[in-house]
């Protein structure tokens, strides 16, 4: 507020004309183009005939019958959307079974739905840090974790990829009493694994709380698909807590939080991304339980995935590319430059492939890369025909 009683001077940078207000967009913008960084939807048709190594649905469950139609029953009979927040009139019976049946087949005391992945690790992280905590980080971990981070006022300390000993010189080193770990188990850009037991060992050794995203373990890893924290032997641990999402191998939408009853239970008072947020839609809901049915009756099915990822990263090594050896169903393929990852992926989906195509600020180390997706459901010949078009496209200098 202006108590002076004079006029208040007006910036000299601010332009005067409204519609100049948004000029400075138009210059990043164009810095973004020179770069090799503009980013462009391409919206696909519900057959678009191509083969897909570039989305989550590591089951192929997305489409699957039994999936999509437990999405149209649920939709027809409790409404397109979930009405309201969680805890207005947003709990469905559907929310309740489904989070009995995640914290079931992962092992963990209890679990609560968030509205995506993204919500679940934003209300995890902050809800269990705050101004008083201190957070350890993995330096490549996702970006909603990392805006968890952000918005929980806690002392941050961002570590070497993968380093249990620097994880542990952090805490050793930290000014906060109470604190928190967190990482991805698959890295969501190369696929690899964190060292889990290590770090769940160091957190229990300095006696403070380790978050795992399992995002892409879930469903790809452990007994029958159960995760990346049930193969480290750490479900149930009274000292982790899991995030996952339900939009990649459950092939749905939504995410949540698995851990001791008494996370939960303060995360369903106090986590702003679950208390503000409308419930995720009962289609959804009713899409994860169908997708947990199916990954029960078919506990072969993450296996071929990681067959799946193995043989890609191994055929296209072979073939001279640069690529990462998986720990699930992710493989990255090195581009020599943003512009030509970009080029790559074009000329891959005019050939009927479509691959990702990761540039900074995606990509936390910039480097660009082609981003492989592996499926349950490839064949022999989707693989032969990924392969070649991945290599006869390839720019010279991939290689
Ligand atoms: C590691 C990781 N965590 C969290 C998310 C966010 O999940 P969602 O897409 O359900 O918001 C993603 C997905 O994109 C991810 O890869």
């Amino acid at each position: 507020m202006n108590t002076s009683g004079s006029a208040p001077t007006k910036p000299d940078t601010v332009p005067t004309e409204p519609e100049h207000v948004f000029d400075w967009l138009d210059t990043e913008a164009d810095k973004r183009a020179a770069a090799g960084l503009v980013r462009r939807l391409r919206p696909r048709g519900s057959d678009a005939g191509e083969l897909d190594l570039a989305g989550n649905d590591y089951l192929g469950l997305a489409r699957d019958k039994r999936v999509a139609g437990a999405a149209a029953a649920a939709a027809l009979r409790w409404g397109a959307g979930a009405t309201g927040s969680r805890l207005v009139t947003g709990s469905t019976e559907l929310h309740a079974e489904l989070e009995h049946e995640l914290a079931r087949f992962c092992g963990a005391q209890a679990a609560l739905v968030f509205s995506s992945g993204f919500a679940a690790n934003l209300g995890a992280v902050t809800a269990l840090t705050g101004a008083e905590a201190a957070i350890v980080t993995d330096r490549y971990i996702h970006a909603s974790l990392i805006e968890g981070c952000r918005l929980s006022r806690a002392d941050v300390a961002v570590v070497a990829h993968c380093d249990p000993a620097a994880v542990a010189h952090a805490l050793a080193t930290r000014r906060k009493r109470r604190a928190l770990v967190v990482t991805d188990s698959v890295f969501s850009v190369d696929g690899d694994l964190a060292p889990l037991g290590e770090l769940a060992a160091t957190c229990r050794e300095h006696g403070v709380a380790l978050l795992v995203d399992d995002a892409h373990g879930l469903g790809v890893l452990g007994d029958g698909g159960r995760g990346a924290v049930h193969e480290a032997g750490l479900a149930g641990a009274p000292n982790v807590v899991t995030t996952v999402t339900l939009s990649k191998s459950l092939g749905a939408q939504g995410g949540a939080v698995l851990g001791p009853r008494r996370v939960i239970r303060h995360l369903v008072d106090t986590a702003r991304s679950f208390i503000f947020d409308t419930a995720l839609a009962p289609a959804s809901a009713a899409a994860a339980l169908a997708a947990l049915g199916v990954l029960k009756a078919e506990p072969e099915l993450p296996g071929r995935v990681c067959a799946a990822a193995g043989e890609l990263s191994a055929r296209l090594g072979a073939a001279g590319l640069s690529v990462t050896a998986p720990a699930a169903a992710v493989v990255s393929v090195s581009a020599p430059s943003p512009d030509e990852a970009v080029g790559w992926a074009a000329r891959c989906a005019e050939h009927g492939v479509r691959v990702g195509c990761f540039r900074p600020p995606s990509v936390p180390d910039g480097v660009s890369r082609l981003r492989l997706t592996a499926r349950a459901d490839l064949t022999e010949a989707d693989l032969d025909r990924a392969v070649s078009v991945i290599t006869d496209t390839a720019p010279p200098a991939a290689r």
